[in-house]
C-alpha cells in the first residue's frame, strides 16, 4: 500500500492531513492503520502454529481467505485517536480477531452456512467437528495471548466479552423460528453476539492508553453503536446484498428461521397477507418463498427503515468518537461509522 502522509506514530497531523482523512472514505481509514495491520498480520501468522497440523491448516484456511480485519481495525484506531503507541496493540489487536475467527468457525456449524469469505466454509471443507474443535483452539490461544498484556482489565473486558458473545448466540437459537420476536429481543441478541466485541475491542485501546473512565466509556458506546449498526446491515444485506460481494451465501437467515430486523419490520408495516407470508417462513425456515420476502421487505418499507435504525446507531458511534481527541484517528472513526452503512461486503 502507498506510504502514507499520516504516519500511525504522528502525534498532531497538520491541519492539511487531518482534511485527508475525508468522510466517506473508507480507503483512507484502512490507509491510515495498514502499517500497523501488518505487524497485526505477523502476529496472526506467528501465533498460529500447533504441534497438531490439522489445527494449522484450518485455521489457516479460514484467516488466510481474509475477512475486513474490522475489530483490529477498531481497537487500533482508538489506540492512535488516545496516542497509545506500545506494540501491544497488535497482540491484542490479534486476539480479538482470534476470538472473532472462533465465534465464525463455530457460528457457520451452528448456521450450517456452507460460504465465507469467498470461499467453502470450514465446516463444508473439513467437517464439523474440525471447525468446532479449531475454534476452541482460537479461543484459547486467544486467552493465552491476553495473559501477555499483563492487565486484569483487558482480561476482564475480553473474557467478559467472550462470555456475552456466547450468550448472544444461545439467545439467538433460543429465539429460532419464533415470529412473535420483537424489536428489543432482535437488539439484545445483535448487542450480545455482535456488537459486545466491538465494544471490548474499542475498550482496549482506552485500557491500554490509561484514559479515564470517561473516554473509556466514550470508546465502549462507539464500539457498540457500531457493532450494533454493522449487524443490522449484515441482516439487511442477507435480503438486499450480492453473494459474490458478501463471500456468502444470502437467505441463510431466511433458511434459519431468524426473526431479524427487516422481516420485524415487514411484520409491522405489512398487511394481513404479507404478514401471514413472513411469519409462515420465519416458524417453518422455508426458503421456498424467499422472492416473495424479499419483495415484502422491500414493498413494505421495512429494508429503509431497518437501514435507518442502523443509521441512527451510527450517529451514536459518531457522538461518542466526537468525544475523543480531534485528530486523525478520531476522525477516521467518524468516517467509518459513516461508511459502514454503506458496505455491500
Ligand atoms: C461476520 O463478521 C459476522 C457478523 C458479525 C455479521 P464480518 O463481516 O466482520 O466478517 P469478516 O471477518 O469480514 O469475514
Ligand atoms: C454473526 O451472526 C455471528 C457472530 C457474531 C458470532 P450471523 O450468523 O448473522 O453472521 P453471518 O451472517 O453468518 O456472518
Ligand atoms: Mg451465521
Ligand atoms: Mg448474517
Amino acid at each position: 500500500m502507498a506510504a502514507r502522509s499520516v504516519s500511525p506514530r504522528q502525534k498532531n497531523p497538520p491541519a492539511s492531513s487531518k482534511l485527508s482523512t475525508s468522510i466517506h472514505n473508507t480507503a483512507t481509514v484502512l490507509e491510515l492503520v495498514a502499517p500497523d495491520m501488518a505487524e497485526v498480520d505477523l502476529v496472526i501468522a506467528n501465533r498460529l502454529d500447533s504441534g497438531v497440523p490439522l489445527v494449522g491448516h484450518v485455521a489457516k484456511y479460514i484467516i488466510s481467505a481474509g475477512g475486513k480485519r474490522l475489530r483490529p481495525v477498531l481497537l487500533l484506531l482508538t489506540c492512535g485517536a488516545l496516542d497509545y503507541t506500545d506494540p501491544q496493540r497488535f497482540n491484542l489487536a490479534a486476539v480479538v480477531e482470534f476470538i472473532h475467527t472462533a465465534t465464525l468457525l463455530h457460528d457457520d456449524v451452528v448456521d450450517e452456512s456452507t460460504m465465507r469469505r469467498g470461499r467453502p466454509t470450514a465446516n463444508e471443507n473439513f467437517g464439523n467437528p474440525a471447525s468446532v474443535l479449531v475454534g476452541d483452539f482460537l479461543y484459547s490461544r486467544a486467552f493465552q495471548m491476553m495473559i501477555e498484556a499483563n492487565s486484569m482489565r483487558v482480561m476482564h473486558t475480553l473474557a467478559d466479552a467472550t462470555n456475552v458473545i456466547a450468550e448472544g448466540e444461545v439467545l439467538q437459537l433460543m429465539n429460532m423460528h419464533d415470529a412473535s420476536l420483537d424489536e428489543e429481543g432482535y437488539l439484545r441478541v445483535i448487542r450480545s453476539k455482535t456488537a459486545k466485541l466491538f465494544e471490548a475491542s474499542a475498550r482496549l485501546g482506552a485500557i491500554l492508553a490509561g484514559s479515564t473512565a470517561t473516554v473509556e466509556q466514550a470508546c465502549a458506546d462507539y464500539g457498540q453503536a457500531l457493532g450494533t449498526a454493522f449487524q443490522v446491515i449484515d441482516d439487511v444485506l442477507d435480503y438486499d446484498g450480492n453473494s459474490s460481494e458478501m463471500g456468502k451465501n444470502l437467505g441463510d437467515d431466511l433458511r434459519e428461521g431468524k426473526a431479524t430486523l427487516p422481516l420485524i419490520l415487514a411484520m409491522q408495516r405489512g398487511d394481513a397477507t404479507q404478514r401471514q407470508t413472513v411469519r409462515e417462513a420465519i416458524e417453518t425456515g422455508s426458503i421456498e418463498r424467499l422472492l416473495d420476502i424479499v419483495a415484502i421487505v422491500r414493498d413494505t418499507g421495512a429494508l429503509t427503515a431497518a437501514r435507518q435504525a442502523a443509521s441512527n446507531e451510527a450517529q451514536r458511534a459518531i457522538d461518542a468518537a466526537r468525544q475523543l481527541p480531534n485528530n486523525a484517528y478520531s476522525q477516521a472513526m467518524v468516517t467509518l461509522a459513516a461508511q459502514l452503512l454503506e458496505r455491500r461486503t
